[in-house]
């Protein structure tokens, strides 16, 4: 049977580092979910389809002329990578996220990441509708304060101040909608291993996720 690690959680839950991590020391592919929903928002930007036009978005999640090259993301041949990583496309990938019809449009081209090699895919649906057979499920989350913390980091701002809150404010509000979706990942999990990341290191939860695979 083909080997699957599905780790679900929230906005800026660090799922994406833990996930190609985790998949670099198992040898298996690494599927962003999120990075297709990304896609799809800055593609209906640029097709002028509007985010709420739920048929009109379908369609273009459907035909997605992506291709995932090393770690470039490519879009009708164009570098997107830097671009679908913008908070403005944040907010889009999550309006679009909330259409059933872009959802189902995204479900099998997300089931062909997987091969013989074995696959780790990070989301918010992975363990509940994508790949509900996946051996190990991880619902990967941290407080909001953290999380906010841990992007503001990233992008080089200090841990307080305006724009600080604004990147709080932010992760509040996805976390909002995503919990106004149809999808609520954590209750459709009973079978996942709840790690709460608020005060551990990116190693010790990549070494966590490793022992609960190979236990
Ligand atoms: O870092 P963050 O989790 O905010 O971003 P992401 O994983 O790239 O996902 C962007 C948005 O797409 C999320 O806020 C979700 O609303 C949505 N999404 C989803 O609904 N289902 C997935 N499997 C992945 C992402």
């Amino acid at each position: 049977t083909q080997k699957v690690i599905a780790i679900d959680g929230p906005s800026a839950s660090g799922k994406g580092t833990v996930a190609a991590r985790v998949a670099a020391a198992l040898g298996f592919d690494y599927l962003d979910s999120g990075a297709l929903y990304r896609l799809t928002a800055l593609y209906a930007q640029k097709q002028h389809v509007e985010w709420t036009d739920a048929a009109g978005v379908a369609a273009l999640a459907e035909n997605l002329p992506v291709r995932f090259d090393g770690g470039a993301v490519l879009l009708d041949g164009e570098d997107v990578s830097a671009d679908i990583r913008s908070e403005a496309i944040g907010m889009g990938a999550s309006a679009v996220a909330q259409l059933p019809e872009v959802r189902a449009a995204l479900l099998q081209r997300q089931r062909d990441f997987l091969t013989d090699k074995g696959l780790v895919a990070d989301g918010r649906d992975i363990g509940s509708v994508i790949f509900p057979q996946a051996q190990l499920k991880i619902f990967l989350t941290a407080s909001a304060r953290v999380r906010a913390e841990r992007r503001a980091k990233q992008i080089g701002l200090p841990c307080e101040g305006v724009a600080f809150d604004r990147i709080l404010a932010d992760i509040e509000a996805r976390d909002e909608a995503d919990r106004r979706r149809a999808v609520a990942p954590l209750q459709q999990l009973p079978d996942a291993e709840l790690l709460d990341t608020t005060d551990l290191g990116i190693e010790e939860t990549v070494k966590k996720v490793l022992d609960w695979y190979h236990k």
